[in-house]
């Protein structure tokens, strides 16, 4: 799999930690910053990394902002952007297999490294059920 990964300076930490887990999980990640945990607005890191997605077919994207909230409504102002907030195992399986999610959103000051650990084994090992899922999913741009 072939994720990018974006984040506000709330997220910076753990996004430094999460790339460490993609590496390990065997999936490429690419790092749209930024590149220090100076202030920055959670919005335009979230669009960089939306946009970047649906450019690049099939890739995933991951957002990190202090609760996940702000960076999460921002994506998804993306067209055909379905990004998820999640908050652990449950939440990264469904969001996958029911929504079919293309962007996974989650908050430092809310999961930490063990917790980041088991969203990204989920998101990873999961996929699409289709199925009933497909009209519901594309009703989303409608
Ligand atoms: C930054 O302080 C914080 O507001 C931001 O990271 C995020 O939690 C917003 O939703």
């Amino acid at each position: 799999m072939k994720f990018y990964i974006a984040t506000d300076h709330a997220g910076y930490a753990l996004k430094e930690f999460t790339k460490e887990i993609v590496k390990s999980l065997g999936h490429d990640i690419i790092d749209l910053g930024p590149d220090s945990a100076d202030r920055v607005d959670y919005p335009d890191f979230a669009k960089k990394c939306a946009k970047t997605v649906i450019k690049d077919k099939g890739s995933f994207g991951i957002v990190i902002c202090g609760t996940g909230i702000g960076i999460s409504m921002s994506a998804n102002k993306v067209a055909c952007i379905r990004a998820a907030l999640c908050h652990d195992y449950y939440t990264a399986a469904m969001a996958r297999r029911h929504n079919n999610a293309n962007i996974l959103c989650f908050g430092e000051r809310i999961v930490g490294n063990g917790v980041a650990e088991s969203i990204m084994d989920a998101w990873c090992a999961g996929s699409f059920d289709g199925g009933r899922h497909c009209g519901r999913v594309e009703k989303i741009e409608l």
